[in-house]
């Protein structure tokens, strides 16, 4: 699925990838990083980095946002966007290598990511690209089921 985002769709997107940075748990990095996505069924999901103090089980912004996805059934996607704070990132920041191989679990290789710099709550430059810039040989199984179970 294919898809670029008309920009009411987008600007849904940034902000709530906005409010989920509000919520970042980010005590020892002070990086704030929020994510939103948007699911084929039309609803969005948040995400916000969590960290911990044992640092290596720190969870991105971008994962989090997916496992609550796939926690409430979600297993097909249509675009996610990422956003930095540019007071605390460069402008070019982008999805860690971790969190591509886990979005290329579930999302096309043709899905597009904004990611988007944050100043002052706005949004101030974005950058369009899909998951198969970032992620072109993901290490993938053809044993993915597509459906979440019935409930
Ligand atoms: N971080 C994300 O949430 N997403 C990324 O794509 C890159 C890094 C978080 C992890 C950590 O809490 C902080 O940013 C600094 O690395």
């Amino acid at each position: 699925m294919s898809t670029t985002l008309s920009k009411a769709a987008l600007t849904d997107l940034i902000t709530a990838a906005i409010r989920a940075m509000s919520n970042s748990y980010s005590p020892y990095s002070k990086f704030k990083v929020g994510a939103a996505l948007l699911a084929k069924s039309g609803k969005i999901y948040g995400g916000t980095n969590i960290e911990n103090a044992s640092s290596g089980l720190t969870n991105c912004a971008e994962r989090t946002a997916l496992f609550s996805a796939v926690v409430a059934g979600e297993r097909e996607f249509k675009a996610l966007v990422v956003v930095f704070d540019d007071k605390s990132f460069g402008p070019l920041s982008t999805p860690c290598g971790a969190c591509r191989q886990v979005l290329a679990e579930f999302c096309a290789p043709d899905m597009p990511i904004y990611t988007v710099g944050v100043t002052a709550g706005k949004a101030n430059h974005i950058m369009q690209k899909r998951l198969k810039d970032y992620i072109p040989f993901p290490f993938t199984m053809e044993i993915k089921p597509k459906k979440a179970p019935k409930k």
